[in-house]
C-alpha cells in the first residue's frame, strides 16, 4: 500500500504512479483498506458523500474507489494516452443521434442535507451490476436537482408507466422546485427521507456509493437497498426521437 499513499502525497501524480496504483488495486487490495487522499483534491466528491472538508486535511478513502478517483481527477494525472481522433460533433446532432436509442422514462427523487428535494425525469437510468445490485443515473450539472444530489446520500428511481406522461412533464419543469413538483402527487418518505412516489412500474431506493465526472453530467452509482414492482399490466412510458412513445395497445 505504500505506493498508493506515496502517489497521493505529491500532486500531480505521475502517470507511472497512477497506473501502478490502479494496477495494485486491480491486483486485489482489500476493499476495506483505505488510502489517504488530500481533502482539497476530492472536495467535491467528498461533499457529494455528505462530508465537510477542511484545508489540508487528508481523508481515508476506500482503496477500491481510488482507481476511479484518479480517473476522476483527470487534470492532475498526466496520461500519455494517444491523442483523440474526435471529429467535431455538434451537441444538438449528438442529442438527435442518441435519441435514436429508445429508452424508458424514470422519475428520480432525492433529499439533501438541508431537506431540499430533487425531482426530475431521466432516461439515463441503467442497471450496472446484479450482485451487488447497482444502478446509475446521470444528472446534468445545470439542473436544480444536481444541487440537491451534490449532498444527498440516497436517491430513488421510479420507472414510469404509460399513463404517467403528465408526471414526467411536470418533473421536467425547471421553474418548479422539487417540493412543488411533488405537490399534489401521492408520495411518502422512504429510506433516508427520500420522497417515494406511490405510482410506478418499478421503484428502486438507492444509496449513493460513488459519483463520477461525466462531462456536463455527474454519474451517480447507487446500491439498491430496497425495490418494489407494481402489480400492473401497464406498459412502461417510452421516449424515442425526442418524443414520448406509447407502446401500441
Ligand atoms: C425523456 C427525458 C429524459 C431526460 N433525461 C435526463 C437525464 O438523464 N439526466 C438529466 O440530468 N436530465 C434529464 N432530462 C432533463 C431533466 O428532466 C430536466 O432538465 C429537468 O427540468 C430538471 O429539473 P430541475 O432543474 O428542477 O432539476 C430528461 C428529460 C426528458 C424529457
Amino acid at each position: 500500500m505504500s505506493g498508493a499513499t506515496e502517489s497521493n502525497k505529491d500532486a500531480p501524480a505521475s502517470p507511472r504512479q497512477a497506473r501502478g496504483l490502479v494496477r495494485r488495486i486491480g491486483d486485489g487490495i482489500g476493499v476495506e483498506e483505505r488510502v489517504l487522499v488530500p481533502a482539497r483534491r476530492v472536495g467535491r466528491l467528498v461533499r457529494s458523500f455528505g462530508h465537510s472538508v477542511e484545508g489540508d486535511e487528508r481523508l481515508p478513502f476506500p482503496a477500491r474507489r481510488v482507481g476511479s478517483l484518479i480517473r476522476w481527477l483527470g487534470d492532475s494525472v498526466e496520461w500519455d494516452d494517444p491523442a483523440s481522433d474526435r471529429e467535431v460533433i455538434d451537441p444538438k446532432e449528438f442529442r438527435n443521434a442518441c435519441g435514436q436509442f429508445m429508452t424508458g422514462v424514470n422519475a428520480v427523487t432525492a433529499i439533501d442535507q438541508e431537506s431540499d428535494l430533487a425531482a426530475l425525469v431521466v432516461n439515463s437510468f441503467t442497471s450496472v451490476s446484479l450482485d451487488p445490485p447497482l444502478v446509475l443515473v446521470c444528472i446534468d450539472r445545470d439542473t436544480n436537482s444536481y444541487n440537491v444530489m451534490a449532498t444527498a446520500t440516497r436517491y430513488a428511481v421510479h420507472v414510469l408507466s404509460a399513463d404517467q406522461e403528465s408526471v414526467s412533464r411536470r418533473f421536467t419543469r425547471s421553474d418548479l422546485s422539487g417540493a412543488e413538483k411533488l405537490d399534489g402527487l401521492a408520495w411518502s418518505p422512504g429510506l433516508g427521507g427520500v420522497p417515494l412516489l406511490s405510482d410506478y412500474i418499478a421503484r428502486f431506493e438507492c444509496r449513493i456509493i460513488a459519483g463520477y465526472d461525466g462531462g456536463d453530467h455527474v454519474i451517480y452509482l447507487g446500491e439498491v437497498e430496497r425495490m418494489e414492482m407494481a402489480d400492473t399490466d401497464q406498459p412502461a412510458l417510452g421516449y424515442f426521437r425526442g418524443s414520448y412513445y406509447h407502446y401500441p395497445e
